[in-house]
């Protein structure tokens, strides 16, 4: 690698909403091991019991593979008398309960395989050697869940084979979440529905984002799975929606099963962590070779993929072939990147790394994970040669502005947040901003970058602008009242869909705020949010960045929807966020969701009247 001087380019990447995680499980993607990829339907209880020995032997389990995944047919042909879903008797004559007995002595997860439908896809699949199977827990949801619980299941995967006739799928899935949260254990949903729709964050902690992936780098014409780089294509826009608890499911690692060469699996590895991704092992660990094992616990792969900011990496350029993703990583004032230099061409191709084009300057500290070496302190970037299907996976280490104390004060809510406030607090950093240069080039405290609202008028005021994915300010702010709030904010973003988070004391307090691409810099509209629960007191309020570019001018927290508590919103106004198709309107001092002719309330509710 060599080092090269000079700077360019500008880079755009877009968001959508992020739901409230279902549960508080799977704060970082899951890892573990699932049974399908390598066994198929070929499973039984003495070789499930010998892969839970060898991922604590192997060390695998240490490297944080803890769930074990049982996948299909594991089940009998037939129900129990009570219509209970059971073992197949011959392959797991000790039951289920103690499978996973056994399972957690180890120190393991476990985790089990359903069917939103009728019957699983294998018993589906091979209808003739599973006549009259029901297998499917279509309408036995709670049923099952109660059964999974006793077992004493801690992942359920969840398939979607033949639906029932004139089933609905959201509302199949819905009916399964509910079950578990009801069954008394705490487990993980894993949606396999072999695409992303809008419902599964609220639904999942995790969803499949495409159909299954092969033994393979590349489908071949007529192939019905995906390889692994169809997948990489196939998933990368959908990097927004994941987050703590909530994770894009791109299926099952390859490494081990024979056919990726070794530049490959860990070109899987590395993207699989770059996108926050489940590492779900697929191959026999009892027989893996050196490198298979070295490549599956590469330490700081793993640190990158478990990040607790749960920032989901996407890709900022790709020049035939030559691609860069980015994932800012170490949450609070880290500075930290993990940078991927990807090669997705069947040739050797040279791939230069601005380190602008990553939102860092200066000198910079690097590491090179598969190298597993430190590169040292570099300035601008620097030039990798990558062979065909290879990556260069670097992670980096920019240095933060200091802290000065700004504002001092906590702000009341309800009420209205300028952003360009943002508390540099004494007890520490109290921003983030990846790039030291004021690219604004309006007022800047040595800290996140502020834009004018009106380039020809600076007395119209400031906004937060100039942003990364990642970057973050933080308020201190002190809730009179405890209770619900409605969020709205002025916000504008002339180039890509945008969007930003809000955390109370680093827990999540809404959805994400998306930023919908306007016309220019400086047509600001409001946008609108509701808040879980808010205590009184004072708390650390952190906006936090999801997409780049994201000009904020204010933040307005309100105890009613028509935020009568803060009298500068009282006149109409009508925004429309061409994203979800909706508009915002105020009418008498009342606000509503206007969408195809229908009037909402705020929390979505149909109304007729105002
Ligand atoms: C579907 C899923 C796979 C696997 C098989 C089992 O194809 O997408 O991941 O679970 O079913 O039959």
């Amino acid at each position: 690698m060599k080092q090269i001087s000079f700077l360019s380019l500008l880079f755009t990447f877009s968001t959508f909403a992020l739901a409230q995680p279902i549960n508080d499980l799977v704060k970082t993607p899951p890892m573990g091991w699932n049974s399908w990829n390598v066994f198929h339907e070929n499973i039984n209880e003495k070789q499930i019991k010998e892969i839970a020995d060898i991922m604590v032997s192997s060390g695998m389990k240490d490297a944080g593979y803890i769930y074990l995944n049982l996948d299909d047919n594991w089940m009998a042909k037939k129900r129990d008398a009570n219509g209970n879903l059971t073992h197949d008797p011959d392959r797991f004559p000790s039951g289920m309960k103690a499978l996973g007995d056994y399972i957690h002595s180890k120190g393991l997860k476990f985790g089990i395989y359903g069917d939103r439908g009728l019957r699983t896809c294998h018993h589906y699949n091979n209808s003739n050697q599973f006549p009259g199977s029901e297998s499917g827990s279509y309408m036995r949801e709670e049923q099952d869940a109660k059964t999974f619980a006793s077992w004493g299941v801690d992942y359920l995967k969840y398939d979607n084979c033949e639906p029932a006739p004139g089933s609905n799928q959201q509302q199949d899935y819905e009916r399964m979440r509910d079950a578990l949260k009801k069954s008394g254990r705490d487990i993980v949903f894993s949606i396999c529905a072999w695409g992303f729709q809008s419902w599964m964050p609220k639904t999942g902690n995790l969803w499949r984002t495409t159909g299954d992936i092969g033994n393979a780098w590349k489908n071949a014409p007529g192939d019905w799975f995906r390889g692994v780089a169809d997948i990489i294509e196939e998933q990368e826009h959908l990097y927004i929606h994941a987050g703590p608890g909530q994770w894009n499911d791109p299926d099952m690692l390859q490494v081990g099963n024979g056919k990726l060469t070794d530049n490959e699996a860990r070109s899987q590895m590395t993207m699989w962590s770059i996108m926050a991704a489940p590492l779900l092992t697929g191959n026999d660990i009892r027989n893996m070779s050196a490198t298979t094992k070295d490549i599956y616990m590469n330490a700081d792969m793993i640190a990158v993929n478990q990040d607790s900011a749960g920032i989901a990496g996407h890709r900022i350029k790709n020049d035939n072939g030559k691609q860069i993703w980015m994932r800012p990583l170490g949450g609070e004032g880290s500075g930290k990147l993990a940078v991927v230099l990807y090669n997705s061409a069947d040739y050797e191709q040279t791939i230069d790394l601005y380190f602008e084009d990553v939102g860092v300057s200066g000198e910079v500290m690097v590491r090179d994970v598969w190298q597993k070496k430190d590169l040292g302190m570099i300035s601008n970037g620097l030039s990798s040669i990558v062979a065909p299907h290879h990556v260069t996976f670097l992670i980096i280490t920019a240095k933060l502005d200091p802290a000065e104390p700004f504002t001092g004060t906590a702000i009341s809510l309800p009420g209205k947040i300028e952003t360009e406030n943002f508390d540099k607090g004494s007890a520490g950093l109290a921003y983030s901003d990846n790039s030291s240069e004021n690219e604004g080039k309006a007022y800047r405290e040595s800290g996140v970058d502020i834009v004018t609202l009106d380039s020809t008028d600076e007395s119209k005021g400031y906004a937060i602008g100039y942003t990364s994915a990642g970057e973050w300010m933080n308020y201190t702010v002190n809730i009179e009242k405890a209770g619900k709030y409605f969020i709205f904010a002025n916000v504008a973003s002339g180039l890509e869909n945008s969007g930003f988070r809000l955390f109370l004391d680093d827990k999540a307090i809404s959805d994400t705020l998306v930023i919908p691409q306007g016309t220019d810099w400086n047509t600001y509209s409001e946008i609108y949010a509701e808040t879980t629960e808010l205590s009184p007191g004072e708390h650390m309020l952190k906006v936090q960045i999801t997409g780049s570019y994201a000009n904020i001018d204010w933040i307005k927290f309100c105890s009613t929807e028509n935020c009568e508590d803060i009298t500068s919103l009282h006149q109409p106004r009508v925004t429309h966020n061409h994203l979800t198709g909706t508009h915002l309107r105020v009418k008498n001092n009342k606000t509503f969701i206007e969408k195809n002719g229908k009037r909402f309330n705020l929390l979505g509710h149909r109304i007729h009247k105002y």
